[in-house]
């Protein structure tokens, strides 16, 4: 039987995750198609009831569904409960469970791209959005010294903060970004500096006030070095980009779906030559 998996999202015709999941899934010799299926919010219940068909494996569910899903699975993994948000639905003989591989993507990627561990850091988070609350959960489960998490609308950040503090750790709403240097890391979370968003010549925070020994993260991918990134890169600092986060909490997912360990390489592979092509397509390459 042909077996499938997709991703949920509205709209997300540009998603890099069919191109390099069908890689991995390729590369593993499995007879299973990645497919694109876009979402409205108003077919979400039948599309996540879709999925308890024997021929599908699950999904992933990507902007703006990851909270709406929650209430639409059966069984949910303790981590999602705790975020909130669910980016990976496994079907196991029609009963849905629900994961968030967000966060442990995006340590793993830290791990690999900067042999990086927050446990025992101060970090910075900017942003409160849904990318944001996985990378608080999974930061403050790594055990970081301080967390503090800066937000335009700081209603957001205060909220997010209690909601991880209730799990233990120091946390606390940021309110003023001109003194970065206590910092040991900071995470760009936010949208700005994103292409297509209107804010690709911008920066969420000023960071000449941040240590050129800290790291800068930027989840963002396209383009693969926002302003931001640059402006830390042109300190000394260290960075890491958003690419190799999507790669691994996709390769989060892959696994609970297969059972199989990651083609890492072929999936980044996979996605930067998307990248390329797609940059090349659009005369942003010259
Ligand atoms: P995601 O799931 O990708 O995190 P989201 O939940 O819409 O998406 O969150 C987007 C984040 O980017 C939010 O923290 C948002 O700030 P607000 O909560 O104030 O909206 C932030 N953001 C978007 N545009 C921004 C801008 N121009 N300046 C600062 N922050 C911005």
């Amino acid at each position: 039987m042909d077996q499938r998996v997709g991703i949920i999202g509205h709209p997300v015709a540009h998603s890099l995750s069919p191109v390099f999941q069908q890689a991995a899934l390729d590369e593993a010799g499995l007879d299973i198609t990645y497919e694109l299926w876009d979402t409205p919010g108003d077919e979400l219940a039948d599309r996540v009831s879709s999925l308890r068909s024997e021929e599908t494996l699950g999904a992933n569910v990507t902007i703006p569904h990851k909270e709406a899903v929650v209430p639409l699975l059966d069984e949910l993994d303790e981590l999602a409960a705790r975020i909130g948000a669910v980016n990976t639905i496994v079907n196991r003989g029609g009963v849905l469970h629900g994961y968030n591989t967000d966060g442990r993507g995006f340590l793993a990627a830290l791990k690999a791209g900067l042999d990086y561990d927050p446990q025992g850091e101060n970090v910075l988070l900017l942003g409160a959005g849904g990318a944001a609350r996985g990378i608080a959960f999974a930061m403050a489960e790594a055990g970081t010294k301080t967390l503090a998490i800066w937000n335009r609308t700081a209603t957001r950040a205060e909220k997010l903060a209690a909601d991880v503090a209730a799990t233990g750790p120091s946390v606390g709403a940021e309110a003023d970004l001109k003194a970065l240097a206590r910092y040991d890391c900071i995470v760009n979370c936010t949208s700005v500096g994103m292409d297509g968003t209107g804010t690709e010549s911008e920066s969420p925070c000023d960071i000449s006030s941040a240590r050129n020994d800290a790291i800068a993260v930027d989840i963002v991918y396209k383009p693969a070095e926002t302003r931001f990134l640059r402006g830390a890169r042109a300190r000394g600092m260290r960075t890491l980009p958003g690419l190799p986060m999507l790669i691994h909490q996709g390769a989060l997912a892959f696994e609970h779906w297969t059972g199989r360990t990651a083609p890492l390489e072929i999936m980044t592979k996979a996605a930067e030559e998307a990248l390329a092509a797609e940059a090349a397509g659009s005369g942003a390459a010259s």
